[in-house]
């Protein structure tokens, strides 16, 4: 049935009114049907979770659906809630629906292989969105340089630290989800800068934990125990916003918040209020309209049998050795200085980092 639809497809011959009836059969209440090109498949988007950050719930799902609304290509996003079964669910619905492109953001590499490989032996094109899925062959594979994204992370930290003037100040660690090969990357990139600093004598190494699935609630409970066996604490490399911001929550009841600098990611509007108030050191912003725009654009070409020319470079899985076709964006350091370039960026709007609380911070910070 998919092939014979695919290759009516194909010959331009199939009437977008029954594209329109073929999504309607495959979208559900949590997810979100868009588009409809006569001359391409429809395309499958499976997110990870809305908790671990404030980007799938929110901007991902965003600025995914407009460009394949742009594109008029057909596009079912939806999200596994941190659930693996759901994902996996999700995918097998994705599969025997017909979808011609399955793009994924694995909850970890095993089951996110799973998942692609049966995409594989459907016929259907694979992108991993985000975050590689290890030994998982996906055809594609689209994010930023995570590595860098540590090193900012970390050159982040060094220079709140030297502008506190502390003596050997102890770094606390609070990695990514151990079973995330992002979080192993940006590890990679902060420990780069952070690994010297500590052999040196400059800085004290203090605790180091990976966070299980990024889970912020967690996080809090591990960065509380950190500070209650280390009072020492005086810098904390939080991997993003969420875990930055439950080391912040814990710094707070003990009145060390903007004593103690602490580093995030995805210039979440939290992350962006926190700097303000002084809390948190910096953020790194990744545009991540840019990378649903590279991650659609393969996606596009794909669903419409044509072969993408748009990948820049490629990525070698570090577990099978296979160089994954991928786009891999820059990501930005922002301090006080520069949130304002975020909300130019049209990323997060004024009215929401700049509440009543904020509001002369925004001022002092040149927001207008
Ligand atoms: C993403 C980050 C995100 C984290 C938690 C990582 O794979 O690259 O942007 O903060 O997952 O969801």
């Amino acid at each position: 049935m998919r092939k014979g639809l695919f290759a009516l497809a194909a010959v331009g011959l199939l009437a977008t009114g029954s594209m329109a009836a073929c999504g309607d059969d495959s979208g559900t209440d949590s997810g979100s049907d868009t588009g409809s090109n006569s001359s391409a498949g429809k395309v499958g988007i499976i997110l990870p979770d809305t908790k671990s950050s404030q980007r799938w719930g929110t901007d991902d799902p965003k600025f995914l659906k407009a460009a394949f609304d742009a594109a008029g290509v057909q596009a079912e996003i939806q999200n596994a809630q941190g659930d693996k079964t759901q994902f996996q669910t999700i995918a097998d619905g994705m599969i025997s629906s017909g979808v011609k492109v399955l793009m994924i953001v694995n909850l970890d590499s095993g089951t996110g292989k799973a998942v692609l490989e049966k995409a594989k032996k459907a016929g259907i094109a694979t992108i991993d969105y985000d975050r590689l899925t290890l030994s998982g062959g996906a055809d594609y594979y689209v994010s930023f340089d995570n590595v860098a994204v540590g090193k900012l992370q970390g050159e982040g930290l060094v220079k709140c630290l030297e502008e506190k003037k502390y003596t050997k100040p102890v770094v606390a660690e609070l990695n990514g989800s151990p079973t995330d090969n992002n979080a192993t990357l940006f590890a990679q990139g902060y420990d780069g800068v952070l690994d010297p600093k500590y052999a040196d004598g400059t800085f004290t190494k203090g605790p180091n934990q990976d966070v299980p699935d990024w889970d912020n609630a967690q996080a809090g409970t591990i960065f509380e125990q950190m500070l209650t066996s280390n009072k020492q604490i005086k810098g904390v490399l939080a991997a993003n916003d969420g875990l930055g911001n439950a080391a912040i929550s814990v710094l707070k009841k003990n009145k060390l918040n903007g004593q103690v600098p602490v580093t995030g990611q995805d210039a979440t509007v939290q992350g962006l209020q926190n700097i303000l108030a002084g809390d948190q050191c910096m953020t790194v912003y990744k545009a991540i309209k840019k990378e649903a725009d590279a991650a659609s654009e393969l996606a596009i070409a794909l669903a419409k049998g044509e072969k993408p020319t748009t990948a820049t470079g490629t990525t070698k899985d570090p577990e099978s050795g296979t160089d994954v076709p991928s786009v891999l964006l820059e990501p930005q350091s922002i301090t006080k200085e520069n949130v304002k370039d975020v909300i130019a960026d049209g990323f997060v709007t004024k009215d929401a980092v700049c509440t009543a609380d904020f509001a002369k911070a925004c001022t002092e910070a040149g927001i207008s």
